[in-house]
């Protein structure tokens, strides 16, 4: 008996000192790589009362939505791509959260808007045919050691939607043209970025001579797409994360690349679930999620799963995006759930158009009753939405509302206030999208 505990004993000993040996060697062995840094909302300094608040994010996530749809619509058509016209190679534009990023050496810090939905990073450029006034200095080569004009026949350049090439190839002129028409033109380039405290160096991004408006509030974009432009494919890290912290608070969020998207599991407030992220054959460079089901209440929706299915044509579907404030539902879905939350709420329907939102109930204060659960059925994970991410309440108006609308054309989109309080990891190597219930400003 007291052999076999003492044995026992030696034997658990033994086990922790080979599971610390291990950890040890792992620890030792720095797999750990990745950056974390910070973006903040478009409209965290602009010092907006809720209600304005509210207005401007429906504002740009309609026009948003309206671009993708439109865009899905009308397809690129297949010329040659040194030929075709930039028209048909729109791109969706403009977002919702900004990072700080450095450019050059020495670096000059400037604003850039954070775009799942376009892979180019770009920035205005001297010397300016146009410019739209942004926040901080425009960028200079000539004041910077590192800048390179990249020739015609860089792989990153043929792999352009639209160029043209300089005399001599020795440039390479792109255009970017976003949906509603603004645009961002120059010389594709090559150049050191400082992201946190860490420098890149011989990353290609637009240094845009003539750019259009329509970018406010930032003096940039960069594109996160699934494309070798893209921040995250330059940056050679195989996943990103964001965490966006609650609006309300104007907090920062904290963004992760690397293996430190998959640290902290800790401060997780329930477990990671994963899904499959798909890939829309027509527009590669997008998101998209399965999504199969929606429950409301305690409800299961009677819609077809093919409801929300990726079409072949490059229709239909469900786009994850850091760029549309709202989620968008194909409409006879989104039918179904106005329906059940209409017949779950005890409250009286109200209009909502001022403030941009399909269904809204007339309540003074944040009702103090439980609300119907709203939960997004994923091909292998269910997406509980807490309920600041799918009703927000106005107390100028007495209006609270469903952050949820209908699309028009089939599409559906997830918006960034349902990703709020969720740690949202791209896996772009695995094609995987993994979301963690997480307090994002306590990350
Ligand atoms: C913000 O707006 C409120 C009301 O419009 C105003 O009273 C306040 O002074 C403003 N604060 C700043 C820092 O501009
Ligand atoms: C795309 O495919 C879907 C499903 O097959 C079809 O209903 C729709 O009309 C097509 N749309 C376009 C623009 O071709
Ligand atoms: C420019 O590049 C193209 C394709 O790479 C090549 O066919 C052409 O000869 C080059 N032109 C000059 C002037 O070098
Ligand atoms: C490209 O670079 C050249 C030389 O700096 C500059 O003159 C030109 O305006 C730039 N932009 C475009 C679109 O060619
Ligand atoms: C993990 O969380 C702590 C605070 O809870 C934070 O200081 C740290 O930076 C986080 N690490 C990552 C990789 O997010």
């Amino acid at each position: 008996m007291v052999r076999t505990k003492v044995l026992r004993n030696i034997l658990s000993i033994i086990t922790l000192v080979l599971l610390a040996s291990l950890s040890h060697a792992k620890s030792s062995k720095s797999s750990i790589d990745g950056l974390r840094i910070h973006v903040r909302h478009i409209d965290s300094k602009g010092n907006f009362s809720k209600m304005e608040l509210l207005q401007r994010m429906t504002h740009r996530s309609h026009k948003r939505m309206n671009r993708l749809v439109r865009k899905t619509h009308h397809p690129p058509r297949h010329s040659t791509k040194h030929e075709s016209s930039a028209e048909t190679n729109v791109h969706v534009g403009s977002g919702e959260y900004v990072m700080d990023i450095a450019i050059g050496t020495p670096s000059l810090t400037f604003p850039a808007i954070i775009d799942t939905g376009s892979d180019l990073i770009w920035t205005q450029c001297k010397p300016c045919g146009r410019c739209f006034s942004q926040p901080t200095p425009i960028f200079d080569p000539s004041t910077s050691s590192t800048y390179k004009r990249l020739p015609c026949t860089a792989e990153l350049c043929k792999a352009l939607p639209y160029y043209k090439c300089g005399l001599n190839n020795a440039s390479c002129q792109y255009q970017y043209v976003y949906g509603d028409g603004s645009f961002t033109h120059g010389n594709l380039s090559s150049e050191t970025f400082t992201l946190g405290s860490k420098k890149f160096n011989n990353i290609a991004f637009g240094c845009g001579n003539l750019n259009s408006d329509g970018f406010a509030e930032s003096s940039g974009l960069v594109g996160l797409g699934r494309s070798k432009y893209s921040l995250v494919s330059q940056l050679k890290f195989k996943a990103f994360s964001y965490c966006f912290a609650s609006l309300d608070k104007q907090k920062q969020s904290p963004m992760l690349f690397g293996s430190l998207c998959y640290l902290n599991a800790s401060v997780a407030k329930g477990p990671a679930q994963t899904t499959p992220l798909l890939k829309n054959p027509i527009f590669p460079f997008y998101y998209y999620l399965s999504l199969l089901g929606i429950t409301v209440g305690t409800t299961k929706l009677d819609i077809p799963s093919s409801t929300f299915a990726l079409n072949s044509n490059g229709t239909g579907g469900m786009l994850i995006d850091s760029g549309t404030s709202i989620t968008y539902l194909e409409q006879t879905g989104y039918d179904a759930v106005k329906r059940h939350f209409i017949s779950q709420m005890r409250l009286p329907v109200a209009d909502g158009k001022d403030i941009g939102f399909d269904l809204c109930f007339a309540s003074r204060s944040k009702p103090s009753f439980a609300l119907p659960k709203f939960i997004l059925h994923f091909d292998g994970a269910d997406l509980a939405l807490p309920e600041n991410n799918y009703f927000i309440h106005d107390s100028d108006t007495g209006l609270f509302c469903l952050t949820v609308m209908g699309s028009s054309g089939g599409m559906s989109i997830l918006g960034s206030m349902q990703q709020e309080n969720f740690k949202i990891i791209y896996d772009t190597k695995k094609s995987k999208l993994s979301f963690i219930p997480t307090q994002c400003d306590q990350q």
